[in-house]
């Protein structure tokens, strides 16, 4: 089985990872592609001969359920049908899984089995702040399934280029080494912001092929124009896989499009060895039902590119979720200095990389301080995160700022230091009982812990007017269903 042979790359071909299905749709169309829109090229796209095709995770858990009416378990399973050969890969959050806060680990385990049984082989795992403890639990777990455990170290920078005291080679190498250690049957660097330029790509992948012996991947996006000639250096030093999609999913805040690069590698000896015309026609479907996701599509500007991201390395994602946060609170004409105040933000708390749902959070305080004056407002997500509740950040937090955060906290006032999921307690017995009647299966109930308020009001619709939930049932019998 493919399955098997994936971390064992005895060609010199570039292998590709095919990511129309999850980061493309989510990084220009809101996450909205339709399960029903991907089977019609789902048989083609299985003969492209690509090392993965990534289907689920990310947004797409949330966006499924809340906006598109799909059970979100269901996509993989039916994909599986149409895709019987090409490994599908998800991405996962770690002790985030595919929601915003971190799970306990019984949450974290029950979710890894389900996955694997909805049919996905490759768990690209990372944590918004490279705390691998934060991995550690669904890494485990992955393995005791069998399948395959990607490592992803988050790419960020501090300043224009890699280098500095913060986000230096020796860091995406210790990083890297770390993983390996864990068990990672691969290593990925993720740039979801596009932020890695194409000659620290050339210098990180030789470095990294010189030090780590599993098979390396890179992820980026083509946010600021770079992403292709970023992954043609990073070729040329050595990495094996990278992540692309179907030119009409691709470019502007997505991944570089799979066809200029299939091309331009033919005739070398990392030829990717796939079959151009066949890409051309899956892009024709694809042409032809995009016009319906348009409406989702960022088209304030002519550039698709967003070469501000070179100086203000703030990810694609991140910017819509700041000018929709500025809308609401009629304050869009503020952006510039958002823009800034996120800088700001980030070095007093620590530099995190800018991904989710630690960019959520720099985010938001960014806005609050902006419009209410420096750490004059707070959300509880950044006494968490300060807390020490998320993990390690990767330089300390401001220690003046943590006293003032923290500050008659209902959740402690002195950061702790330990794995966080530690701190929790197991979750599924409780959520079991609080969700009652409507949920019917433990996909539900997983989904339930993830998403409590929308996931109810789905399940409501799933199961049609007799369903109500525990709390509901409590006051109120249920009605006898007729037979
Ligand atoms: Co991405």
């Amino acid at each position: 089985m493919a399955l098997k042979n994936l971390n064992k790359i005895t060609s010199d071909a570039v292998r590709i990872q095919d990511n129309t299905f999850r980061d493309g749709h989510q990084s220009i169309y809101a996450t909205r592609m339709k399960t029903e829109d991907m089977i019609p090229i789902a048989e083609e796209m299985d003969s492209c001969g690509f090392w993965a095709i990534e289907v689920w995770g990310g947004a797409t858990f949330d966006t499924m359920h809340r906006f598109l009416g799909e059970d979100p378990w269901m996509r993989p399973k039916i994909l599986k049908k149409y895709i019987p050969q090409t490994p599908f890969s998800m991405l996962l959050r770690g002790q985030n899984l595919v929601g915003y806060r971190h799970y306990a680990d019984d949450v974290v385990r029950a979710f890894v089995d389900k996955a694997c049984e909805i049919g996905i082989d490759i768990f690209r795992c990372f944590d918004a702040l490279n705390d691998f403890r934060n991995i550690e639990t669904c890494a485990e777990r992955i393995k005791d399934n069998g399948r395959h455990f990607q490592g992803a170290v988050c790419y960020s920078l501090t300043q224009g280029r890699l280098g500095g005291d913060v986000y230096n080679l020796n860091y995406y190498i210790r990083k890297a080494k770390e993983l390996e250690q864990m068990g990672a049957d691969t290593v990925c660097i993720k740039d979801m912001a596009g932020m890695l330029s194409p000659y620290d790509a050339h210098d990180l992948f030789v470095a990294l092929k010189k030090e780590i012996k599993v098979p390396l991947h890179l992820h980026t996006h083509y946010t600021s124009g770079m992403g292709s000639m970023t992954y043609l250096k990073a070729i040329e030093a050595g990495v094996d896989i990278v992540d692309t999609c179907l030119a009409p999913f691709a470019l502007r805040t997505s991944m570089p499009a799979i066809e200029p690069l299939v091309a331009a590698l033919g005739g070398t000896k990392r030829a990717t060895g796939m079959d151009l015309h066949k890409l051309l026609v899956l892009g024709d479907h694809l042409e032809r039902i995009a016009p319906k996701y348009n409406n989702h599509l960022a088209n304030h500007k002519l550039s698709i590119i967003d070469s501000g991201v070179l100086a203000h390395q703030i990810p694609g994602g991140m910017i819509s979720n700041l000018t929709g946060q500025l809308k609401e609170m009629k304050a869009l004409n503020r952006l510039e200095e958002i823009y800034e105040e996120v800088a700001r933000t980030r070095k007093d708390l620590g530099c995190p990389p800018l991904v989710t749902p630690v960019s959520q959070i720099v985010g938001a305080q960014a806005v609050l301080n902006v419009l209410f004056g420096r750490y004059a407002k707070l959300t509880n997500q950044l006494k968490d995160l300060v807390l020490g509740l998320y993990g390690r950040t990767p330089i300390p937090i401001n220690p003046e700022l943590v006293e003032k955060i923290l500050v008659n906290y209902k959740r402690g006032s002195e950061p702790v230091t330990g794995r966080p999921a530690d701190y929790l307690p197991p979750e599924i017995a409780a959520a079991t009982k609080r969700i009652g009647n409507l949920a019917r299966t433990d996909e539900d109930i997983l989904a339930y812990i993830l998403y409590p308020a929308t996931m109810q009001e789905f399940l409501q619709k799933k199961y049609g007017a007799d369903a109500i939930s525990g709390a509901m049932a409590e006051s109120q019998p249920p009605k006898k269903v007729a037979a």
